[in-house]
């Protein structure tokens, strides 16, 4: 027998799997794809097809994968939850538009002969359904949204819940809060960290929290200097602690209720400053528009730092001295609050979805590993950021305690085992 369909799949043979993404561009469901690439054993064979080119691709070959693109219509490509959830002429035309993709993409999957067909996003999940079906390879939904109201629309959620316990042989989550918001089972993989995140040498700790403290206490000291030299105009307070952001400027995200969280902060700690590193998501230009105006009405804009996009924010996060995680909707997962973790980096989150999760205590000492707060609540984010900074040694415990819970919790080669775990069932089962 020749190494195809016939051939068994067991430990003479990897499992074959194609996975499925729409989008070339670099979201959270897409790192956590190139981290469990990295991570991936030789009992898996895997194979990367996406509906566009991006930033991705060099980033999944550099993990080892063979990756190919085979276009989608763009607009299709970037139409955002919402959009898809309104009906109409215009959606009916995308549909139509489907059609000769969905041809190509059969043809691609057969020719390929995976075992196991492998979604890693909602558009991805129902464009895979009849190439895995034609192909006879078993589908496997990866599923990193959480699939409710307060997160997508109505249509989408009945209709994708619908669709879960019916046509996929397996779904994976990225947490139990995912998992919840589904009818039927699945298993529960946490994205896993890279080894690229992990910090080297442990984060200097000087006082009070870390590095950021340390370079802050060499701020102060030289804005001191220029003060003794009568270099600072009369009210200028010298610099204090960096309080910061990372994710998509976005109303999910909750930058708005960070400022204004900010000018709760700055009267006891006046020298602080609020980094929010990201750019606006997509359509999301008038959200950051009236966080400005925000800032501005609240007095803070001048202590608010605008960084933008960075392609690798851990040198953003050895410089705070908080990390905040404000989303106010329940986030399915949160892997920059892992990557915080994991640089010992004291985070403050809202108490919401798979963040909870995250820093859950052990068994051993249940107490959260972050400090929780209520989402889209100003005052609790602010009372959040100030018991770290007002307690900066019990802040930095804390924090080093996160990173050991984190590098076991979310380690990649553990995402990786369940995933093939679930790969080499679903391929069983599919013959
Ligand atoms: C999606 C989710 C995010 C999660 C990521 C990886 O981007 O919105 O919460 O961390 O997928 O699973």
């Amino acid at each position: 027998m020749t190494a195809g369909r016939a051939v068994g799949v067991g430990p003479d043979r990897p499992v074959r799997v194609l996975v499925l993404d729409h989008t070339g561009q670099l979201g959270g469901a897409e790192l956590a794809l190139v981290r469990l690439l990295e991570a991936l054993g030789p009992d898996v064979d895997v194979r990367v097809l996406l509906f566009s080119d991006g930033p991705l691709v060099p980033r999944l070959r550099a993990a080892g994968a063979v990756v190919e693109v085979l276009p989608l219509d763009a607009r299709t490509v970037s139409t955002s939850r919402e959009a898809v959830g309104r009906a109409g002429a215009a959606q009916l035309v995308s549909l139509l538009r489907l059609v000769p993709f969905t041809w190509a993409l059969v043809r691609r999957v057969r020719a390929l002969r995976p075992d196991v067909v492998h979604t890693t996003s909602l558009k991805a999940d129902l464009l895979g359904v009849v190439p895995a079906r034609v192909a006879r390879a078993a589908l496997v939904w990866h599923v990193h949204d959480r699939i409710a109201d307060d997160y997508l629309p109505a249509r989408v959620v009945r209709a994708f819940r619908w669709a879960a316990s019916r046509l996929p042989a397996a779904v994976i989550v990225n947490s139990r809060a995912t998992a919840e918001t589904l009818p039927g089972p699945s298993t529960v993989a946490y994205p896993g960290f890279g080894a690229d995140q992990v910090l080297v040498g442990g984060r200097a700790t000087g006082h009070p929290t870390g590095q950021a403290a340390a370079r802050q206490v060499a701020a102060g000291q030289a804005a001191a200097r220029q003060a003794a030299a009568g270099q600072v105009a009369a009210g200028q307070v010298a610099p204090g602690p960096v309080v910061g952001m990372v994710g998509r400027i976005s109303p999910t995200k909750g930058q708005l209720e960070l400022v204004r969280a900010a000018s709760r902060v700055l009267v006891d700690h006046p020298g602080a400053s609020f980094r929010l590193v990201g750019e606006p998501s997509f359509g999301a230009e008038g959200y950051a528009d009236e966080v400005r105006a925000e800032a501005v009405r609240l007095g803070v804009a001048d202590r608010v730092v605008w960084v933008g996009f960075v392609a690798d924010p851990a040198a953003e996060l050895d410089g705070f001295d908080v990390c905040v995680h404000a989303s106010p909707v329940p986030e399915p997962f949160g892997q920059v609050v892992v990557e915080a973790m994991i640089r010992e980096v004291p985070v403050v989150a809202t108490r919401a979805g798979g963040v909870v999760e995250v820093l859950a205590g052990t068994p051993e000492d249940p107490a959260p590993l972050g400090e929780l707060v209520e989402p889209g609540d100003a005052d609790s984010l602010a009372r959040g950021v100030l018991a770290v900074l007002d307690h900066p040694r019990d802040a930095a415990a804390r924090a080093r305690r996160a990173a050991e819970v984190a590098r076991e919790r979310f380690a990649a080669t553990r995402t990786a085992e369940v995933v093939s775990g679930v790969w080499r069932r679903a391929a069983r089962l599919s013959r």
